[in-house]
């Protein structure tokens, strides 16, 4: 597959997407979206990748938004298909069926925040720094942004970052969790594929299903979800990992949990 504004490479059996417009910030733009959009879906049923990785190119931003010289063309009719456009694609990465981490090494601002958000995990370089800034361009975020932010924090310190367009750094977006870990920006990239190694060397049945059941608390009500957790963990039951990883503790030795 050839891309203009992303990279793809996988490293054993980690998938890493850099978006790759560094000089406009790796801003979204349609093309952008739609090369997002064909990776991920051919990634979807890819047994040979077990995590994937998103960053951005360069050492300034994440993602510093949707294109606004593309934006800026919307009106009423255009603007919603604009919005559902973008929340295709982050809809796509949450429920891609595998853990998605993001890689934040700058500015994640507007679609670049509400990316980051559709991962399922979200570190931060020192450098990183968010915002949802859409009032001061006279919108709100569209990509997903006022449903995923005041679940992952609390509905009103979103409703505070959303309102204001104010900008946080890394340490407050750890303060307030919105990332859960900070490193120096040389270390990053590094830390985000070890961890994605770390997660891949689990049974891959049960990290799939205990994702599921992560997305379905944002998303059911809790009797429901208790009952969805334990259908998936019945599920998990039936599994070969699971009768190599209980049988290797009573062995006393690691799991060797199907490739
Ligand atoms: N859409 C389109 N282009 C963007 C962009 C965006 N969201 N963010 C940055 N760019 C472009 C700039 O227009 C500039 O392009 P140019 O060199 O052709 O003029 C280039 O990226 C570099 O950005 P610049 O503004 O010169 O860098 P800076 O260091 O002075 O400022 C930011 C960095 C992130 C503070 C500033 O670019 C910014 O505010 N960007 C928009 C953020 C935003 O509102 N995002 C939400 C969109 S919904």
């Amino acid at each position: 597959m050839n891309f203009e504004n992303i990279t793809f490479e996988i490293k054993y059996k980690t998938g890493i997407i850099k978006i790759n417009r560094p000089d406009k910030l790796n801003a979204l733009n349609h093309k952008t979206l739609v090369e997002l959009k064909t990776i991920f879906t051919s990634i979807k049923d890819d047994d040979n990748i077990d995590v994937m990785v998103i960053t951005g190119t360069g050492e300034k931003a994440f993602v510093a938004g949707a294109d606004i010289s593309e934006l800026n063309k919307c009106d009423g009719e255009t603007g919603e298909k604009f919005a559902l456009e973008g929340q295709e694609v982050f809809n796509l990465i949450e429920n891609l069926g595998k853990p998605v981490i993001a890689a934040v090494n700058g500015f994640a601002l507007g679609g670049g925040c509400e990316l980051a958000l559709a991962c399922h995990i979200r570190l931060a370089s020192t450098n990183a720094k968010f915002s949802q800034p859409e009032v001061n361009l006279g919108i709100i975020p569209g990509y997903g942004g006022t449903q995923r932010l005041t679940r992952i924090i609390n509905t009103g310190r979103a409703a505070e970052l959303i309102l204001t367009g104010d900008m946080i750094d890394a340490a407050e977006a750890y303060r307030i969790g919105l990332v859960s870990k900070i490193y120096n920006p040389d270390e990053l990239m590094n830390k985000a594929v070890e961890l994605a190694d770390k997660i891949g060397s689990k049974g891959q049945d049960a990290v799939r299903m205990a994702l599921k059941a992560i997305i379905a608390a944002g998303e059911m009500h809790r009797a429901d979800g208790l009952k969805y957790e334990a259908r998936l963990f019945g599920n998990c039951c039936g599994t070969e990992d699971f009768k190599e990883g209980t049988k290797a503790f009573l062995e006393k030795r690691k799991p060797e949990f199907k490739k």
